[in-house]
């Protein structure tokens, strides 16, 4: 039987619908910005494998790190025991992101780090017998697929069959010149209420590459922040360079208490989430009484191969190149957005640093059930390339180290489905 018969036998895939979608392809091997299949046909990968892997497949760096730590030591429980590459990362994190930012929790992944994130909030205001119980989020916000960060996403087809059972969570509008005032009276009116307002900094990833400005986002930050409300930055897929900066958050003069990390973390080597937050909020735990305690943990918490996975994704991050590919890649993107934002098909282009965005022109509104998602994806698959659109909503997020050979491929394939599709 062939892997894909074996495949489809017995697995079930993330976001996919069994019944009618095509048979996965067998990747055997990534090289960069390629994987290959088992017929040696190569694909660009051109969504980074769902926006985690920011340094290219299999890279020799990572690789020959993570096999050390696999040498020395697998895991171990992270209550009561530690190890270095857990230190060394919290260390070296700490040093890029926002200074306010203290202590690190870790687990598995985007949602985890959500998950931590709201309960470190939540029981923020309950250790100090205080009764503020709401979350504040943005509509068409997206934040995971586990309860809580589902219950602060945006409702939405993904969530339809749980809405009756997510907590109540108020959702506003994204800021902009005309509603920021309006937006800061709603905060106002429910400040007694509010335990914390979790935002995707200046992209809403799944929610179809939303892009909004830095200024109105940071005036309600300062807002909330005025109002006591406990600010968390969810930069699980803005993190790590996407937005052409290290961090989202350094457009912002605001800093927030909490941030939530995964994706780029280790580079698209291994699962790991991770939650920051201040010394304020850490200083709400400490306590004689034990109920104070932050009852939250994952079997594979702060996993050393993990962790090594990390700095070594670090190391490439950090270096001057990593920044001059992003900037790179960010100029591409622009020149590209400018020569076909005009064409009949394209109703909106946004770009943001490395992630390119264009709404197509569908004669109906735009929808991630819109039908010519799946024409496109099976073009570009046909075309070597592994682009997802989100409905009729195509975009780019390429690893940092894609060729400029490979991304004009890209944009010319773009051009030419523009053209035949
Ligand atoms: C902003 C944001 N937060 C959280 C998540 C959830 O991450 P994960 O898929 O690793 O659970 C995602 C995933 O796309 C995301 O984009």
């Amino acid at each position: 039987m062939s892997l894909v018969d074996r495949d489809l036998k017995i697995i079930w895939h993330p976001y996919t619908q069994m019944k009618t979608a095509q048979p996965p392809i067998p990747i055997v091997r990534g090289e960069g910005a390629l994987l290959f299949d088992e017929n040696g046909k190569s694909y660009i990968d051109a969504v980074s494998s769902w926006w985690v892997n920011i340094h290219g497949h299999a890279h020799p760096y990572i690789a020959q790190k993570v096999a050390e730590q696999l040498n020395k030591l697998e895991h171990v429980i992270f209550a009561g025991f530690t190890h270095e590459p857990a230190v060394e990362l919290a260390e070296r994190l700490l040093k890029i992101i926002p200074n306010n930012q203290a202590k690190v929790f870790y687990s598995d992944n985007g949602s985890t780090a959500v998950e931590v994130a709201i309960k470190m909030c939540l029981q923020y205001w309950h250790n100090q017998g205080i009764r503020r119980t709401k979350i504040l989020a943005f509509k068409n916000a997206y934040h995971g697929d586990t309860f809580g960060a589902m219950a602060v996403s945006g409702r939405s087809a993904f969530t339809a069959a749980f809405d009756s059972l997510l907590f109540e969570v108020e959702f506003i509008d994204l800021p902009d010149a005309a509603n920021i005032q309006s937006l800061k009276s709603q905060i106002s009116d429910l400040k007694s209420d509010l335990a914390c307002f979790i935002f995707e900094p200046l992209v809403q990833g799944a929610g179809g590459m939303i892009m909004y400005e830095a200024e109105y986002l940071d005036q309600l930050m300062a807002h909330c922040q005025a109002e006591d409300v406990l600010l968390i930055a969810d930069e699980v897929f803005t993190g790590f360079g996407r937005t052409g900066k290290r961090f989202a958050c350094e457009c912002l003069t605001t800093q927030p208490d909490i941030m939530c990390f995964s994706k780029g973390l280790t580079g698209g080597t291994m699962a790991m989430g991770l939650t920051t937050c201040t010394q304020k909020i850490y200083d709400s735990f400490l306590s004689e009484d034990k109920l104070k305690t932050l009852f939250h943990g994952h079997s594979y918490t702060a996993n050393p191969v993990a962790c090594s996975a990390a700095l070594a994704s670090m190391d490439i991050f950090m270096q001057e190149s990593t920044l001059q590919n992003i900037q790179r890649i960010a100029d591409a993107h622009a020149k590209f957005a400018l020569k076909i934002k005009d064409h009949p098909r394209i109703r909106t282009t946004r770009q943001t640093g490395t992630i390119l965005a264009m709404e197509w022109e569908t004669g109906s509104d735009t929808s991630y059930f819109n039908s010519l998602r799946d024409r496109l994806y099976q073009y570009f698959l046909d075309a070597g390339i592994i682009l997802r659109p989100l409905g009729n909503i195509l975009y780019i997020l390429p690893p940092y180290c894609i060729t400029d050979g490979q991304l004009d491929y890209i944009y010319s394939k773009i051009e030419t489905a523009l053209e035949e599709i």
